[in-house]
């Protein structure tokens, strides 16, 4: 039996749709206040009746912060995902996020360690690797150091991560994932499927950016193979192509037959962008639509390598324009008719 935790999340229901079409056991880890709609409809992506497949996932209450919950979860259960996390860049978010993600996963560690789980897939990010030194490749030796300027999310993925690391060095069976920024089809209003929204309705300015992208169907592929598979003990980034967000943002207003962003936004731009959004999120009492955690990541350059991943697995990952395609064709004929 396999235990998936965040399956309610973006990156979990596309990994519960792919296990149950391989006929896997699966139980999902859900909250008292997840919404278990948004996993159908991603179901919903992938075939005209969602229905059947989606009946067959055993749900189990519980929150990764109460560790009887967690213990209670595990009743049974070989091989863990552990793909919950808290994810945001809002500053008002961040003591919550940290201990969160890092006393969440360490109960689902020890839980694992107690219980005698066979192995135990932890999905880490890019935002806990270390930057390679200007001109290099960033790979899974690169180390990361706080250097003050951490987002509390990389901060709260680096930690977590350590505590499956610790977990390995008392005999835990693990691999750990570390993907780049995951595309595909999901909750269009939040995380990555947002872009296509945004630039659905009309955005204006790009950010000057690089960073990594890579297809979900591929993120949930390696971690099966990986955890069917004797690897362990070892990190692996996930990641198809280094893009700027200009090329991406091209890529998905042609997916919508719409032209891209044509401005670039300056680091003014930015730096008073994020103090102008703090300030109406103060006044309305909203979330902001732009942080400075954010505005920095927008213009930072970092290209990441898939090397490991592709030579142990012998692995191809999908090309990022066949991504979009796909997700741009999903939100054409799913979402967009809702909101004409
Ligand atoms: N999306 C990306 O581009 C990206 C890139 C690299 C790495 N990652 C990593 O991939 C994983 C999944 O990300 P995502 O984008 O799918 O996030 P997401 O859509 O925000 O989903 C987060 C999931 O975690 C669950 N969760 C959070 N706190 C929990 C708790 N205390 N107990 C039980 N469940 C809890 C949420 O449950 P509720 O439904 O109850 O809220 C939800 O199912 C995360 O580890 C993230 O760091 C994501």
């Amino acid at each position: 039996m396999i235990l998936v935790t965040g399956g309610t999340g973006f990156l979990g229901s596309h990994l519960l749709y792919t296990l149950a079409s391989e006929n896997s056991e699966v139980k999902a880890l859900r909250r008292s206040t997840s919404n278990l709609e948004g996993v159908r409809e991603v179901f919903s992506f992938y075939r005209d009746d969602p229905d059947e497949l989606f009946s067959r996932l055993r749900w189990v209450e519980g929150d990764m912060l109460d560790p009887v919950s967690v213990e209670d979860a595990l009743d049974g259960v070989t091989k863990v995902y552990h793909a919950a996390s808290s994810v945001s860049f809002d500053p008002s978010d961040r003591r919550r996020m940290i201990e969160n993600n890092i006393e969440g996963t360490s109960n689902l560690v020890y839980g694992a360690l107690k219980t005698g789980v066979e192995k135990f897939c932890h999905v880490s990010s890019v935002a806990a690797m270390g930057k390679a030194a200007e001109g290099k490749m960033t790979g899974e030796t690169d180390i990361w150091k706080n250097n003050g300027r951490k987002s509390a999310y990389s901060v709260s993925k680096f930690h977590s991560e350590m505590e499956v690391w610790k977990g390995i060095n008392e005999g835990l069976n693990a691999v750990i994932v570390n993907p780049s920024v995951i595309l595909g089809p999901g909750s269009w209003k939040r995380g990555s499927p947002s872009f296509f929204y945004r630039i659905y309705r009309g955005m204006k300015y790009y950010t000057t950016g690089v960073t990594g992208f890579v297809d979900v169907r591929d993120v949930c592929r390696c971690m099966i193979r990986l955890m069917d598979c004797p690897v362990k003990g070892e990190r692996f980034i996930l990641n198809s192509e280094n893009l700027s967000y200009k090329q991406l943002f091209d890529m998905i207003a042609g997916s919508l037959g719409l032209q891209g962003p044509k401005v670039p936004a300056s680091e003014r731009m930015l730096e008073v962008g994020w103090r102008l959004a703090w300030l109406k999120s103060k006044l309305f009492f909203s979330k902001p639509v732009l942080t400075k955690e954010m505005a920095r990541a927008g213009r930072s350059k970092t290209y990441y390598s898939s090397e490991k991943i592709e030579q142990t697995l012998s692995y191809k990952f999908t090309p990022i324009n066949e991504t979009v395609e796909w997700t741009g064709r999903i939100f054409l004929e799913k979402f967009a008719r809702k909101i004409e």
